[in-house]
């Protein structure tokens, strides 16, 4: 149990999506971080005609929330996309997004669940599971 709110955290990452500037992939992308002093914290995939220069829903909210002062107490994150915002698979952070949810994680020492959500479904995962042994600021210890 981590004390967040799943529905309602669903909720903001769907209301994030539909601020997606993604005119070249039309793949909306919405993330919501929740954080233990119970604020959570949104982002939208941003494109670029320069198409590798996107960034992701996921990146987009972990700096929204850097620039906010997070340092840690990530607890959860909700990620939902889909074409033209239309329900689908369940949508996974990329590689990067989790190298980019694991900074702000460890930095708190948490391991946030990630709830990926789908047309009628959400697979709930460990940060840990979708990037087992990672490289993080422990590691420059
Ligand atoms: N995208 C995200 O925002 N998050 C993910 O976890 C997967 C992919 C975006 C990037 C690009 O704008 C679009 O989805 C299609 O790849």
């Amino acid at each position: 149990m981590t004390g967040v709110d799943q529905q309602a955290l669903i909720a903001a990452a769907r209301a994030a999506a539909t601020r997606a500037y993604a005119p070249y992939s039309n793949f909306h992308v919405g993330a919501a971080l929740a954080f233990a002093d119970g604020s959570i914290v949104t982002g939208a995939n941003v494109e670029n005609a320069s198409y590798g220069l996107t960034l992701c829903a996921e990146t987009s909210a972990v700096a929204q929330a850097m620039n906010t002062g997070a340092r840690g107490g990530l607890l959860a994150v909700a990620v939902i996309g889909g074409m033209n915002g239309a329900a689908g698979p369940v949508v996974t952070p990329c590689g990067r997004c989790r190298q980019v949810l694991n900074e702000l994680a460890q930095l708190g020492g948490t391991d946030p669940v990630i709830w990926c959500v789908g047309e009628g479904e959400v697979l709930e995962l460990k940060l840990s599971e979708l990037l087992p042994h990672a490289f993080g600021p422990a590691s420059l210890i």
